[in-house]
């Protein structure tokens, strides 16, 4: 706890230890609170910060939270004990959170009837302007000791207040993106600070409430699963199923089956009568992932139910009925599939009533850092590891690669840095893989290639995406790439790579 002026000053001087220019901002803050936590028993210190277009709060960053927590830690302007004070500007001391009705315990991280916890809330401000409240909960004890800690607390505010007003600034646009999609537009999974994203999320949010069919188009690893998942969240059928098909893994033989079902005797096995998914998910949702891998064969059955909403049973008569709101996602181009008669058109454009495309993430590289420290604190907390850091350096090459595998991608970099940084805590350059930061090294462009340049280039990132995607084994490239193991090692050495820098 601490005790005096001596303390404090210690304290001040940990804090002004802390290089904001290091680390992302949020990171910064939730640093500071740790040291705040650690050095005053001060537990569940929060910072929210205010929205003012929205007139809406968010936890920007929290010592003694998880992130699951955190996220639920939102209020409106004038809402509970942190939404008034952020209205009125005035601190508040809560003595006992049980015997106070304005305590809304928002993030259910206490127990609140039973519990004997103390609670603090202060402004930040600057300019006479409240930009965030900061809070903290106490082991409940005298109001003497309460009185002090909400007075060291506002010391802070004052402290954190210009830095706070100078991100406030910058990022006030960005904040909006994250808060503002609508009181009841669910969205903890999907994170995006990026404006032709939110145009996606826009139509998400538009579409969502209606039966209509969406088909979700775009790259690998973007998140098409994301937004079906997303829409059946924020749809009127979201008490009931939601079965998920791949279609890329149906068995041929077996998908008539799974769809529709079968009667009792239907074949050889079929011992009692048995539904399939479209009966299973009668006034729920369909989700057909992989729609471009489907069978030609299948794709007729399928176009059958959508027509009609009905469907047979394998070896039945019996017509069944079936309501169900369809959501199908594919990465493939089915524009040139239904050239190439490899898709029918007639279920294309059944499918298309409401075409969602999702950016690739190198078109949205700011979505980038806050994606980064979203999978380090899930990767962190789901192994009960200390959050790491992550350098400038570090940071600096994941912005400059190119993400051909987008977020999935993104995602797998920063788990197995996670992993290789150990006990040092910070991600460094040395802690990614090797071809993204060789890959960046070379990133100074000549503006004008040669048709000679233009194509080494092209067959480099053709090798280097096939290594990637086979984990360095040079035969399965070789297949894939349509050339021998000998031409492939011939122009590996040309373009200097080597396939031990692929086996992540
Ligand atoms: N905006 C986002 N916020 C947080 N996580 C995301 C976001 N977009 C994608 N992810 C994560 O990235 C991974 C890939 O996403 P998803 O499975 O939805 O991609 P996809 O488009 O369906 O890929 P594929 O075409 O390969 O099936 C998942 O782990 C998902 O949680
Ligand atoms: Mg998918």
């Amino acid at each position: 706890m601490v005790q005096g002026l001596e303390d404090i000053t210690g304290i001040f001087q940990k804090l002004t230890q802390v290089n904001e220019n290091e680390m992302p901002f949020s990171e910064y803050l939730s640093a500071m609170l740790e040291i705040i936590g650690k050095h005053t028993g001060l537990e569940r210190l929060t910072l929210c910060l205010l929205d003012t277009s929205l007139e809406n709060m968010h936890a920007i960053a929290c010592y003694g939270l998880n992130s699951c927590e955190m996220e639920k830690a939102k209020y409106k302007l004038g809402e509970g004990i942190t939404g008034k004070v952020c209205l009125t500007g005035q601190p508040v001391i809560v003595q006992n959170i049980a015997d106070e009705p304005c305590f809304l315990n928002r993030t259910q991280s206490r127990n609140k009837e039973n519990s004997d916890i103390s609670f603090l809330c202060v402004p930040v401000m600057s300019d006479g302007k409240v930009h965030a409240t900061l809070s903290a909960d106490r082991e409940r004890c005298g109001i003497e000791k309460l009185r002090e800690d909400i007075s060291f607390l506002q010391l802070l505010a004052y402290f954190l207040a210009p830095r706070l007003a100078s991100y406030y600034a910058f990022s006030e646009k960005c904040c909006t993106k994250l808060t503002d999609f609508g009181e009841n537009f669910s969205s903890s999974s999907f994170i995006t600070y990026s404006d032709k994203m939110r145009a996606v999320i826009d139509d998400i949010q538009k579409v969502a409430p209606f039966n209509t069919t969406v088909l979700i188009r775009g790259e690998s690893g973007t998140g098409k699963e994301v937004i079906a998942n997303l829409i059946y969240q924020n749809s009127s059928r979201r008490d009931k199923p939601f079965i998920k098909i791949n279609c890329a893994a149906l068995p041929e033989n077996l998908i008539e089956s799974e769809l529709f079902g079968y009667e009792k005797g239907a074949f050889t096995g079929a011992e009692q009568r048995h539904k399939g998914k479209f009966e299973l998910c009668h006034t729920g949702t369909i989700f057909l992932d992989e729609l471009g891998d489907m069978s030609l064969s299948t794709q007729a059955k399928l176009l059958r139910v959508l027509q009609e909403k009905q469907f047979e049973r394998v070896g039945g008569t019996e017509t069944v009925h079936a309501d169900v709101r369809i959501i199908a996602a594919t990465n493939k181009n089915l524009e040139e599939m239904v050239a190439a008669s490899k898709f029918r058109e007639d279920l294309f454009y059944r499918l298309s009533v409401f075409p969602i495309f999702t950016v690739p993430l190198r078109e949205r590289k700011e979505d980038i850092i806050p994606l980064v420290h979203c999978f380090i604190r899930r990767i962190c907390e789901e192994n009960k590891k200390n959050i790491v850091k992550i350098s400038p350096s570090a940071i600096e090459k994941l912005m400059q690669y190119q993400w051909t595998g987008n977020v999935r991608e993104l995602a797998n970099v920063v788990e197995r840095a996670v992993v290789l940084c150990g006990e040092k805590a910070v991600i460094e350059t040395e802690h990614l893989p090797r071809f993204l930061v060789e890959n960046n090294e070379q990133t100074v462009q000549k503006i004008h290639k040669t048709l000679d340049e233009s194509l080494e280039e092209m067959e480099k990132n053709m090798i280097t995406e096939s290594l990637k995607h086979t984990k360095g084994n040079m035969s399965k490239s070789a297949a894939e790439l349509g050339i021998t193991d000998r031409i492939l090692g011939l122009r590996m050495k040309k373009y200097g790579l080597d396939y031990k820098n692929f086996r992540i």
